[in-house]
């Protein structure tokens, strides 16, 4: 264990005054994928003993908070929350924090004990980083991104499609600072969708008008969904498979 700690990424944390190696997996996202930028309110999720929160602080330069069981030492600038990421009370408490504008960015590198049994650990680990989607959804505002380690297993794909469900764009990653031999893997999500309508969705419409693109354009509680392949006068099923933040696409899947 004492072997395995000491890799380079834990010596250059010790250098360079980062509380943990971890630090260098945010740095790594960040770089590919740009989820925190400058004057962005980030709220980490699982944030002890404040690796990332020091990273976070250090990119965005704006209001950072970080969560943790454990109680986190003071970090300049950035406000913490002893809490259970998983129970209302926590999220309410963040709300209070951010406010009605809600962050732009929520990250969460939250871990469960391990227990050793594999398939228990994968649970918990799952169960965590719902909870950080759910608080992500609470709090984030429309646009805003997120980033969230799970371990991977049976549950993996469920979660990352939940994740794709609320996402403009969605990538699963593992940063060049996970350890080889780790079974983490860090999913990535861009552009908080808020619309009414999710991918998978489904719809009976009549198609009353074409775009200039001669796609159907069809309003869903105000939401424009644009549909390929139909005609003036027609009544269709569709379902929605794509969704980004101002409009989504759906395809006929039955004609009436
Ligand atoms: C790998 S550490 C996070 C390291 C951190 N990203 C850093 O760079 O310093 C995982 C943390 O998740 C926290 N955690 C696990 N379950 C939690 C929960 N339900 N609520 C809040 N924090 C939790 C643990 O207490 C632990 O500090």
């Amino acid at each position: 264990m004492a072997r395995d700690r000491r890799d380079s990424y834990y010596w250059k944390a010790k250098t360079e005054g980062y509380r943990s190696r971890a630090s260098y997996k945010l740095f790594q996202i960040n770089e590919k994928f740009k989820v925190i930028k400058h004057g962005d309110t980030v709220v980490d999720l699982g944030a002890a003993p404040g690796g990332w929160l020091q990273v976070a602080k250090e990119i965005s330069g704006g209001h950072v908070v970080g969560v943790d069981l454990k109680r986190i030492v003071p970090i300049e600038g950035v406000e913490t929350i002893k809490g259970d990421i998983t129970s209302d009370d926590t999220v309410r408490k963040i709300m209070g924090i951010v406010g009605g504008e809600g962050a732009d960015v929520v990250i969460c590198d939250a871990a469960p004990n391990l227990s050793g049994n594999w398939t228990l650990d994968h649970a918990r680990s799952i169960d965590l980083s719902n909870s950080a989607l759910g608080c992500a959804k609470k709090i984030l505002k429309p646009g805003g991104n997120f980033a969230v380690k799970v371990f991977q297993g049976d549950m993996f794909k469920a979660f990352l499609d939940e994740v794709r469900n609320n996402f403009s764009h969605t990538r699963a990653h593992s940063p060049g600072a996970s350890r080889a031999q780790s079974a983490e893997i860090y999913i990535v999500g861009k552009k908080f969708l808020t619309a009414p309508v999710c991918r998978g969705d489904e719809f009976e419409i009549d198609i009353r008008e074409l775009g200039s693109s001669g796609d159907g354009v069809v309003v869903i509680d105000g939401f424009v969904v644009f549909v390929k392949d139909v005609k003036v006068g027609e009544k269709v099923r569709i379902k929605v498979m794509d969704v980004k933040p101002n409009f989504a696409f759906a395809d006929v899947i039955e004609r009436i």
